[in-house]
C-alpha cells in the first residue's frame, strides 16, 4: 500500500454558481478521529445536493469539509484507535456529510459499509446516499408494506431507480413518473409497473386509472410545491406522502378534509443532518436486507456516465442537463 501524502486533490466549489464553479485545489489530507476510518477514494458520487451545494444553497455541516461530495467508495488506508470493525486495504463505501469529491476522507465507522458482492467500486460509489434515503423514507417513515403499492417521482434519477428496484424487491407495485417517454422505458425495464411522464400526462388520472380508483399506499416525493395537493389526491385510504426534496418549491396547498377522511399521513426527511445513531441504525439495516440484495443481483447499481475528479463541472452540467438515467460517479483513482 502506498505511504499517505500530507496533500491531496480535491474538487471544490471556487465562488457559488455554475458548473466552472467546481475546480481542482490542494488541500492536507485529513487525519481520521477515533471512531474513523480513512478512505482513499476510488470513486464518489455525484447528487442533487451537491449541485445545490455549488449553487450556494446547501453548505456542508460544522466539522465536515467544506467541499461537496456525499458517498465514496475505496480503501481503507488508516484506523482509528477505537476502530476494530475494518481494517487496513478493505474495500468500503460509506454515507458522508461532505468532501466525497477528494482523494481521502475520513469517516465516522456508523457510515462505513463493505462492498457489496463483487460491485466495483465504481458502482459502490452509487450506493451510500440513495439507500440509506430510500430505505429510511419508504420502509421506516413510509411503512411500506409487502403487497402495497409506491408513487416515486422522478423514477430514472439516482433516488428514484433504488426506490423503484428495492420497492418491487420487497413485494411492492411501483408506478413511477418520468420526464420523458425514453425514460419511461427504462423505468419500465428496471421494475416499474407502469411509469407516467408527467410533462403528456396527468399523474393524478393516470394513477385512479391504474388503481382503479382506489390510489397508492404510499408517495414518495422530491417536487413539493404543486405536487403536495395532487399528492394528496392519489393516496389510498390511510396512505402516506413521503416529502424528501423541494424541486418544485416549498410551498404547497394541503387539502385537510381529505387528510381527515382518508386518515393519511404526511411526513418526510433530510438525511444529512442526521446524528451518527440514526445513520448506525440505517446502516445496519442495510446491511440485513438491501445488501444481500445487491450481492445476489437482485438490485442493480444503474451508473449513467464516469467523469474523472478533474471533470467535475462536466458532470455536474450532466446531472443538470436531466437528461441523465441512473447516477453520474466521479473517478478519483
Ligand atoms: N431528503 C433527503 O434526505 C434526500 C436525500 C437524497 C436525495 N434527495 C433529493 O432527491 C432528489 C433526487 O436526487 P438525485 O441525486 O437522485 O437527483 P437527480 O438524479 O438529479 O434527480 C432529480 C429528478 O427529479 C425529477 N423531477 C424534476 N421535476 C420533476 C417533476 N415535476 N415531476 C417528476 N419528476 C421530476 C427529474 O426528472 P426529469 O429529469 O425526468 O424531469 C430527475 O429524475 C433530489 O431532489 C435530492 O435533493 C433528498
Amino acid at each position: 500500500m502506498n505511504s499517505i501524502p500530507a496533500r491531496m486533490r480535491v474538487a471544490e466549489v471556487r465562488q457559488p454558481g455554475g458548473p466552472e464553479a467546481l475546480q481542482i485545489a490542494e488541500w492536507p489530507v485529513p487525519a481520521p478521529g477515533n471512531d474513523e476510518v480513512l478512505i482513499q477514494v476510488a470513486a464518489a458520487g455525484v447528487n442533487r445536493a451537491d449541485v445545490l451545494q455549488r449553487r450556494g444553497h446547501y453548505p456542508s455541516p460544522p466539522g465536515a469539509p467544506a467541499n461537496p461530495g456525499l458517498e465514496v467508495a475505496g480503501h481503507v488506508v488508516a484506523l482509528g484507535s477505537n476502530v476494530s470493525e475494518f481494517k487496513m486495504g478493505d474495500a468500503v463505501c460509506a454515507l458522508l456529510q461532505g468532501g466525497g469529491y477528494s482523494e481521502y476522507c475520513a469517516v465516522d465507522v456508523a457510515q462505513v459499509l463493505p462492498i457489496p458482492g463483487k460491485l466495483s467500486l465504481i458502482e459502490a460509489a452509487s450506493l451510500p446516499e440513495t439507500y440509506f434515503t430510500v430505505w429510511s423514507n419508504l420502509v421506516e417513515f413510509g411503512a411500506l408494506q409487502r403487497g402495497e403499492s409506491l408513487l416515486v417521482h422522478g423514477g430514472s434519477s439516482g433516488i428514484g431507480i433504488s426506490a423503484i428496484q428495492l420497492a418491487k424487491a420487497l413485494g411492492s407495485t411501483v408506478f413511477t413518473t418520468v420526464g420523458t417517454d425514453d425514460k419511461a422505458r427504462f423505468c419500465e425495464q428496471i421494475g416499474a409497473q407502469r411509469a407516467i411522464n408527467y410533462k403528456t400526462q396527468d399523474f393524478v388520472a393516470e394513477i385512479s386509472t391504474l388503481t382503479q380508483g382506489a390510489g397508492v399506499n404510499v408517495v414518495l416525493d422530491m417536487v413539493g410545491g404543486s405536487y403536495v395537493a395532487r399528492n394528496l389526491q392519489v393516496l389510498a385510504v390511510e396512505g402516506r406522502l413521503v416529502m424528501i426534496a423541494t424541486q418544485g418549491g416549498t410551498k404547497g396547498e394541503i387539502d385537510v378534509l381529505r387528510i381527515m377522511q382518508r386518515r393519511l399521513k404526511v411526513t418526510g426527511s433530510t438525511l444529512r443532518t442526521r446524528d451518527a445513531a440514526f445513520k448506525r441504525r440505517m446502516k445496519q439495516k442495510l446491511l440485513e436486507h438491501v445488501w444481500p440484495l445487491l450481492a445476489n443481483g437482485t438490485l442493480r447499481p444503474i451508473v449513467d456516465e464516469v467523469f474523472p475528479l478533474a471533470q467535475a463541472s462536466a458532470a455536474h452540467a450532466r446531472m443538470e442537463s436531466s437528461a441523465h438515467k441512473g447516477k453520474i460517479i466521479l473517478q478519483v483513482a
